[in-house]
């Protein structure tokens, strides 16, 4: 069906830990699970139905970022996150992960974490053919004082990463705490990208435009609510990285049909598909664009718009660009 390399913008690594590397990360460091079969363990790390909102939803990571023990964890679920990929026939993707979200659990150095997530990488990229870049993430969760050493962690290894995203608990941190990051983030160059709309309205979506000057808005679904918002994002070209299955599990929309995607097509902004958090969501990018998608009414045509967009709004300079579409 599709002409159009495959692309995934929108996928945290860390939200992508496969069952089975759980349970043996956590056999070999001697952690507990609440069960210790695939099948078994399966309901404990994945959502299976619409949690209450997005901080239930973010409590399933609690097992499978248990087995984060050490470097060489960090390093093994990168390069599967790059092979998952492979696999699913993705040309491109973009994994963002938060250092201090993935330290945190076992006292790890966020330095030595991200230097782990590069390696292994780059040696997924090389064995496996797959062009990634990283985003690093700052969980807004723990607070505005962490989130600057998370940034100072991450602008120590500057060169490894293409933007800076703003994820967690949207509703209780506002993206305006965070604008001395933001500003200190495009003075080294980095692209934004902000966690917007998602678990707060329209107001959090223009606080990510106009106080972080994010190009790119993760989510942005309740931008659908203001359409002077809406004019501003087509008219300065806001990338939108909708994603649709999560939007369900965290009842931000009520239902695939309830998503406004179509919407935002139809009204020409540069709205695409991903994935968010394929381990923990249960899905892969083909289940986005082949079941979610139609679910959620869009058409073929649309659905290659959505995948023209990811293009045209991706990390990639033109020349990288062509090399996977050709000139458009
Ligand atoms: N971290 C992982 N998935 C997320 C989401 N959907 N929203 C905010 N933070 C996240
Ligand atoms: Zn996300």
């Amino acid at each position: 069906m599709n002409s159009i390399p495959k692309i995934d913008l929108h996928r945290h690594l860390d939200g992508n830990i496969r069952i089975q590397t759980i349970l043996e990360l956590a056999d070999w460091h001697g952690i507990e699970l609440p069960a210790t079969t695939e099948e078994t363990l399966r309901p404990f790390v994945t959502v299976t139905e619409p949690q209450p909102g997005l901080v239930a939803f973010l409590d399933k990571f609690k097992w499978s970022t248990s087995i984060l023990a050490d470097e060489a964890a960090c390093r093994r679920i990168a390069f599967e996150n790059v092979e998952d990929a492979m696999r699913e026939r993705l040309a491109y993707v973009e994994l963002r992960f938060s250092p201090y979200f993935m330290a945190q659990v076992h006292g790890l150095e966020m330095r030595t974490v991200i230097d782990a997530v590069v390696d292994g990488v780059r040696g997924g990229s090389e064995l496996f053919g797959v062009k990634v870049n990283l985003i690093g993430i700052l969980s807004r969760t723990y607070g505005a004082e962490t989130c600057r050493q998370e940034l100072a962690a991450i602008l120590d290894r500057r060169d490894h990463f293409v933007a800076l995203d703003l994820a967690g608990n949207e509703a209780d941190f506002p993206a305006r705490d965070f604008e001395p990051h933001f500003r200190k983030a495009r003075e080294a160059g980095l692209a934004v990208t902000v966690h917007a709309g998602e678990a707060a309205g329209p107001e959090s979506v223009w606080e990510a435009v106009e106080i972080l000057l994010a190009k790119r808005i993760g989510h942005g679904v309740r931008a659908i609510e203001d359409p002077r918002l809406i004019e501003q994002l087509r008219e300065n070209r806001i990338g939108l990285e909708c994603c649709l299955t999560s939007n369900v599990q965290t009842s931000t929309v009520d239902g695939y049909a309830a998503h406004p995607l179509k919407h935002f097509l139809r009204e020409g902004l540069l709205a695409t598909l991903n994935t968010d958090d394929p381990g923990i969501s249960g899905i892969t990018f083909d289940y986005e664009l082949e079941i979610a998608a139609p679910q959620v009414g869009l058409s073929d045509t649309e659905i290659q718009q959505a995948l023209r967009n990811a293009w045209e709004i991706a990390y990639l300079g033109e020349d990288e660009r062509r090399e996977f579409i050709g000139e458009e």
